[in-house]
Parts: structure tokens; C-alpha cells; sequence
């Protein structure tokens, strides 16, 4: 125990390396991928060796998968099928050896890459009688917002054709672990052969992505790109190849040296739940909720679980921690269920461990729901750190910049059961706080995130977070009152002294 309570929370942001693990870069794409350096760095500081380390809302795996090769228990959950079979999908790829994989994939090879060339060139009437043969995914209705109704108008016949070929090929290969791993890959190819594929302007047409993760929603491209299959396919082959021997070299070095014992736990509930199956269990959590109603995440899923033949059943659909979606949950929904989600946290935390939860968002009352329902089941809060200045910025962040709040707040708390109610409704002095926090740094330059979490935080510190409501507007229109600038180069805001190149007085 004292161990625990010992340890020293991380209060420096760590720079993001989003590329720097093939086993998360380059697998199979999904929403909102934390940074594995990231996460890695919170398991190895706030938890020891042979820990139970969950996250929640697991997503494609990183925080689980990471304590699991930093030889912990690796607890992952995740209400979404698609965010499960990826996460299972990397884990398992170090199980079976590397030789079985390359020649299960050199007997797809022989048996897809002509058949596939044919295809491409095929008549109407011979794709037509290709479909008939295959064996073609359920003809699903899509979400309202999509530009074409059910999920076979997703893609053009030809692409139809090529996955479902793929697809049976896969199922037949005689190595099982061979054959998931494929199946991640055939997967990952799904992702880039549909309309909603659009290509990158100025790169290769290859280059690009699905709409469901630029604009969330199924966009279709006006002029679908088809690329060629077995190509797509065999890339993304070789990608989990990659990620299958980095993991096996992780693994072996371990061995080597301080010994293995990495475990790994899947779960696939409602974190409300979980939380009843795993009281008490848990030594460390790393989590990153959905961030309200931008991505409805089962909505866009449909895409992978509808081949996958994993579709959620009603009730998680209801149970989704978002706002909106197909099934139009509200945001008093959403900020109540957020509150309950970290009482779920804390049910399942051990006393004396530590919770970290990441989180963004311009709606004070989303941050506020965090840290109240924090304190009210005992957990203290104890460092909130800003990863900001990521040099990959969002598309989004790319277009509308001074508006988008990118990067991330990392929250972290220690579960010390001593319950607070910490007195609301007080007021604060916005504006005074605000020059406050920019003359105590004597800053030049500052990111608008990490003021406005400063900005969070020390409301909740002096009682008056349930008053503070400031939108964006407001938050950029009191920079630039202090003299500051927004310098859309870099996404950060500099003092208006040093924007014009004068000396800094
Ligand atoms: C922001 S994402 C997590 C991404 C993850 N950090 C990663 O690195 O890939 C949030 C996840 O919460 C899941 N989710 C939404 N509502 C949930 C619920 N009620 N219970 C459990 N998971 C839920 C979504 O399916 C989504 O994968």
C-alpha cells in the first residue's frame, strides 16, 4: 500500500509518438487511438508488475495492450464488437509463429491475387455471377445521417466481390492463429475498399481514409476510388506481420531479462457492469471516455461489425456513453451516465490505487460530472496535465484552429476513500483568473487547451466549476483582450509583443 501512495504523479505532458509502434500504427484503423508512449508512461509510474490494469473504454486496445507487454494484466472492456476484435485481434498476434503467418499468406496469395486481377476487369454479368458464389455480409439498414440507406450501396459490386473472396480464402486457412491475424488485415482492407473511401488530395490516390473517421458519418465519394484489391490486401498483410514480430521481440526481450508474465482479459459490457464483475479488482485504470456527441461509435462501427457478423444488440446500443446517435440520447443523459461511469471506476479500483481518465471538451459540465463524481467516491484529484502541442493536429483543429480544442487533458486521481463534497455554486472571476494564469507563467506563447484546462481545474479547486460557462468565443475573445494573438502556424497563442517582433516588455 504505501508503495502506492508514494508514488509521484507525472505533471510534465509527454510528447505523443503516434507512429512509433507498428502494432498500433498501421494495424487497423480506429477512433481516437491514444499514443502508446503516452499510455505506456502513466501504467509504468502508477502501477508495478503483475497489476490489474483496466481500461473501460477500451477502444482498439492500446491501454491494455501495453500493460499486458509491460508484463501486467492487461484488462480490456469495450461495449463495441469492432474495438474488441481489434484489441483481441493484436493481442493474439503473439500467439503462433512467424513462419505459419507468412505461409498462410503466401497461400492466399496463390489463391486470391489472380482470381482478384480478373475481377477488377469483369463484366456486369460475370461480377453478377461472382456474387452469386460468394458469400455476401447481411444487408443492413445504415444510420439516418448516411448518404446511401443499407450497407451493400456502401460499395461499388466489384468491391463486394473482392472482400468476400478474400474473406472465405481466410476462413480456410488451416492455421488458426494465422488466420485471425489475416482476418485483422482483411479488416483493415474493408476500411479502404468502399465509397466512403476518399483520397487525400495531392497524395497518392492510396492515401486516405473512410469518412467515418474525417466526419464521422457515411459519406459517400462522388467519384469512388477503387483500389486494387489484393494490393490493399497485402499491405496491410505485411503491416501485421510488422506487428506480430515487434511484439514477438518484446516479448522474447522480456523473456530474456526480467522474465514474462504479461496476461491479457477481454470483456465486452456496459461499464456500468463491469463494474459490478470486477469490485475491488483493479490496481491501476487508464481510460478515455467518449467525448459527448461527436463520434457515436456502434453507429459508425456498422461498417466492420456488419461483415463481422457482430452487431450490437439493442440494449448496448441504448447503453452507449454518447450524445446523439441513432438512438438520439440526450446530453442530460450523457453528463449523468459520465458521473456514473467514474463511480464505476472507483467501484472497481482497489483503495489506494490510482485512476487516470483523458478527456477535452469545451462543455464545463462534461469535466464537471468527471471531477465531482470523483470526489463524492473518494478519489482525490491529484495532477491534470495538458498533452498539448502534438504535431499532429487534427483535421479539424487544421480548419476552424483557434475554435478546436485538440490535444487532451490527462486527469489523474488517487482512490484514497476519503469522500468530498466540495461546496459549488461560488463565483468566479473569469477574466481576473485567466490574466492570472498567464502572468504567473511570464509565458510568451500558450496553448488555448491548456489555458482553458487550467481555466477547469481551478474552478473545480475553488468551488465555482458549476458556474463557470464560458463558450469559445468568449474564451478567444479574452485572449485576445490580454494582448495575445492566435498564431495559426504553430495553433498556439503568442503575446502580441513578440507576435509583432517587438522586445518583450
Ligand atoms: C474515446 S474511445 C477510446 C479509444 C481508446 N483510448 C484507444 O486508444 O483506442 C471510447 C470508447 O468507449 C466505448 N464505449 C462507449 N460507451 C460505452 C459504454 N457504455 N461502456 C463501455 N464502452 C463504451 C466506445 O465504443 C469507444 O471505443
Amino acid at each position: 500500500m504505501k508503495y502506492y501512495s508514494s508514488i509521484i504523479p507525472i505533471e510534465k505532458p509527454i510528447p505523443a509518438n503516434r507512429q512509433g509502434a507498428k502494432r498500433h500504427y498501421g494495424v487497423h484503423p480506429y477512433f481516437t487511438r491514444r499514443p502508446y508512449n503516452v499510455v505506456r508512461k502513466y501504467i509504468l509510474n502508477y502501477s508495478r508488475v503483475g497489476d490489474r490494469i483496466l481500461d473501460p473504454f477500451g477502444g482498439s486496445g492500446v491501454t491494455a495492450i501495453e500493460a499486458f507487454l509491460e508484463n501486467r494484466i492487461g484488462i480490456h472492456n469495450d461495449i463495441n464488437p469492432l474495438a474488441n476484435f481489434i484489441a483481441k485481434g493484436i493481442v493474439n498476434l503473439h500467439h503462433g509463429n512467424i513462419s505459419s503467418y507468412r505461409t498462410a499468406l503466401g497461400v492466399l496469395k496463390e489463391k486470391c491475387e489472380t482470381p482478384l486481377e480478373k475481377l477488377e476487369n469483369a463484366s456486369e454479368h460475370e461480377l453478377s455471377r461472382w456474387m452469386k458464389k460468394l458469400s455476401l455480409p447481411q444487408n443492413v439498414r445504415l444510420p439516418r445521417n448516411s448518404d446511401v440507406e443499407y450497407y451493400h450501396d456502401l460499395f461499388l459490386p466489384k468491391q463486394l466481390a473482392a472482400l468476400a473472396l478474400i474473406k472465405e480464402s481466410i476462413d480456410e486457412l488451416e492455421d488458426r492463429y494465422a488466420r485471425k491475424g489475416l482476418l485483422l488485415a482483411w479488416s483493415a482492407t474493408l476500411t479502404k475498399l468502399n465509397k466512403t473511401f476518399l483520397s487525400s488530395e495531392g497524395r497518392l490516390e492510396s492515401r486516405g481514409g473512410s469518412s467515418v473517421f474525417s466526419i464521422y458519418r457515411f459519406k459517400v465519394a462522388k467519384q469512388p476510388v477503387a483500389l486494387p484489391a489484393w494490393r490493399t490486401f497485402y499491405e496491410r498483410a505485411l503491416n501485421i506481420l510488422s506487428a506480430k514480430e515487434e511484439i514477438d521481440g518484446e516479448i522474447e526481450l522480456k523473456k530474456r531479462t526480467v522474465g514474462w508474465h504479461g496476461k491479457f482479459e477481454i470483456h465486452m459490457k456496459d461499464i456500468e457492469e463491469l463494474a459490478d464483475e470486477l469490485q475491488d479488482r483493479v490496481d491501476y485504470i487508464f481510460t478515455d471516455p467518449p467525448y459527448g456527441g461527436h463520434i457515436s461509435y456502434l453507429d459508425l462501427s456498422v461498417l466492420w461489425n456488419a461483415w463481422l457478423n457482430v452487431l450490437p444488440s439493442h440494449k448496448a446500443k441504448e447503453q452507449e456513453l454518447i450524445v446523439g446517435g441513432e438512438m438520439n440520447i440526450d446530453e442530460t443523459t450523457y453528463i449523468r451516465r459520465l458521473g456514473l461511469s467514474i463511480s464505476a471506476c472507483a467501484k472497481m479500483l482497489k483503495p489506494g490505487r490510482w485512476m487516470s481518465v483523458v478527456f477535452q471538451h469545451w462543455n464545463t459540465a462534461y469535466f464537471e460530472a468527471i471531477l465531482r463524481s470523483a470526489a463524492e467516491c473518494g478519489m482525490e484529484l491529484r495532477a491534470a496535465i495538458s498533452q498539448v502541442g502534438d504535431p499532429i493536429w487534427s483535421m479539424h483543429k487544421k480548419k476552424r484552429n483557434e475554435s478546436v480544442l485538440a490535444g487532451e487533458m490527462i486527469i489523474t486521481f488517487l482512490h484514497t476513500g476519503k469522500k468530498q463534497n466540495l461546496d459549488s455554486g461560488r463565483k468566479m472571476d473569469v477574466q481576473k483568473v485567466v490574466k492570472k494564469i498567464l502572468d504567473a507563467e511570464n509565458a510568451m506563447q500558450i496553448y488555448g487547451e491548456d489555458l482553458f484546462n487550467r481555466l477547469v481545474i481551478e474552478a473545480w479547486r475553488t468551488g465555482a466549476i458549476s458556474s463557470l460557462n464560458i463558450n469559445r468565443t468568449e474564451f478567444t475573445d479574452l485572449l485576445r483582450e490580454n494582448g495575445w494573438t492566435y498564431e495559426t502556424s504553430n495553433h498556439c497563442w503568442v503575446k502580441e509583443s513578440v507576435s509583432a517582433g517587438l522586445p518583450f516588455m
